[in-house]
């Protein structure tokens, strides 16, 4: 597949726009600086939809990473192929107008501008694609391919970062789309963890509303290096039937 550039509407266009002005208006002071940064290095902006052709050339050049164009979820496996293989899937259709702020499933804006800035970042790659690696290797597993799950969702996701001198900042794509979740998660509403890698892959979260708590990193790299710790998590746990339930 691959991305019809020539059939978006006006209305996509305006779509686009309005999602991208009303989340940079928040987010240089609530993102993380690499994502920040990579949007820069992206020229994502107000006034055109991103053209894969050109964002793959940049991250060509940065880290070697590619968007793949899907029509929307894939099954598991093939999306661990993918990111493993250093291709990010990504929709290339845009909500309606009126459905700015609900959605059924990821969209364009989701994938594209949630996703795609922090493939810019070479730790943060390294994570996602030897992740997948550990992911394929356990998905056959339907425990273990739910502990991973948690573990992507509370970082890929919904992740805080807080550097030292930079403050709490968000990482995860799920915030960095929402206008909501992006202003709530960094309030005192909810309560922070530091990063845990069994303590996540132990913890359910919500498909349908705000997260109520979030995991927090020191760095992109600590993602990797708890790679050893998240398969040790799985062969601790990955028999266990009564997790199956919670
Ligand atoms: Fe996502």
């Amino acid at each position: 597949m691959r991305q019809e550039y020539d059939k978006y509407t006006e209305e996509d266009f305006k779509v686009w726009g309005l999602l991208f002005a009303r989340q940079m208006n928040l987010l240089p002071s609530l993102a993380s600086k690499a994502y920040l940064q990579g949007i820069k290095e992206m020229n994502f902006c107000v006034e055109k939809i991103p053209n894969f052709q050109e964002i793959n050339q940049i991250l060509g050049k940065t880290t070697g990473w590619a968007v793949e164009v899907v029509p929307g979820l894939i099954p598991q496996r093939e999306f661990f192929e993918l990111l493993q293989d250093r291709k990010f899937p990504a929709t290339t259709w845009l909500r309606k107008m009126e459905e700015l702020d609900y959605l059924e499933e990821p969209d364009m804006f989701h994938d594209v501008f949630g996703h795609l800035p922090l493939l810019t970042n070479q730790d943060f790659c390294n994570f996602l694609r030897d992740f997948s690696t550990l992911s394929l290797r356990y998905i056959d597993n339907p425990l273990a391919v739910k502990l991973l799950g948690r573990l992507y969702w509370f970082t890929v996701e919904f992740g805080l970062i807080e550097k030292a001198g930079d403050g709490l900042k968000i990482y995860g794509a799920g915030i960095l789309s929402s206008s909501g979740e992006s202003v709530f998660c960094l309030t005192d509403q909810t309560p922070k963890y530091r990063f845990d890698a069994e303590k996540i892959m132990l913890t359910d979260y919500y498909i349908d509303h705000f997260q109520d708590k979030y995991f927090v990193i020191d760095s992109y790299k600590q993602l990797f290096d708890s790679l050893p710790e998240v398969e040790r998590v799985l062969q601790k746990h990955a028999h266990e039937e009564a997790l199956m339930a919670a």
